[in-house]
């Protein structure tokens, strides 16, 4: 599998792709959400990636802005969504798409990101709920809101409150 940046060609793709891999409660919300994302003005810069093999994408992983109040100079992002389609699963895939986009967040200058997940996944992916920032809206399992530090600076550690793009607005996405 190749991990790239998408492109506006990829979108059915992704959208295959998240409509296969997530429950079926789900995938509609969450491949709206990924599209409102990448057309979202206050969401940018949204990074859409790829994990393509033989021309056919097995995965997807998109990060977009969001704000820490009172700390405009603190570059921060959200992980949401990820996915891979089930035949690909297990093989490392979503954790590659993850560091690929660490490292280019990290290029950009980036200082956290967020992601609102399994504890147990992305505890293994260099998140942790121990930390002082408080979500958009309350949570039913706060355990599951989560932050990865990308660089070494003052900015880790003084929490806030997170605020989000227009796309990520509504409360039922919390
Ligand atoms: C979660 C997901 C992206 C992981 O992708 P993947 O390529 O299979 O992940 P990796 O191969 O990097 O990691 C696999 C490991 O994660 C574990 N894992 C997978 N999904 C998990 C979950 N929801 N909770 C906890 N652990 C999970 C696997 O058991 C495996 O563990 P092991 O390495 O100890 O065997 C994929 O299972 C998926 O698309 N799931 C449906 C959509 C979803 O829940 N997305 C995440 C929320 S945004």
């Amino acid at each position: 599998m190749k991990i790239r940046a998408a492109t506006p060609d990829d979108h059915d793709a992704i959208n295959e792709v998240i409509l296969d891999a997530f429950d079926s409660s789900e995938r509609a919300v969450v491949a709206k959400v990924a599209f409102d994302l990448i057309g979202d003005a206050t969401a940018q810069p949204v990074l859409a990636l790829v994990a393509e093999h033989s021309g056919k994408v097995g995965g997807m992983i998109l990060f977009s802005r969001v704000w820490v109040e009172e700390q405009a100079a603190c570059s921060c992002f959200i992980l949401c969504p990820l996915g891979v389609h089930p035949a690909e699963q297990g093989h490392g895939i979503g954790g590659r798409l993850i560091e690929e986009g660490v490292q280019r967040l990290q290029s950009l200058g980036a200082d956290l990101l967020f992601v609102l997940g399994d504890p147990k996944y992305y505890g293994n992916h260099g998140f942790s709920a121990d930390h002082n920032y408080e979500p958009p809206y309350p949570l039913a399992y706060p355990e599951a809101w989560m932050v990865r530090r990308l660089n070494v600076n003052e900015h880790f550690g003084r929490g806030g409150k997170v605020r989000c793009s227009r796309s990520l607005e509504s409360e039922e996405l919390w």
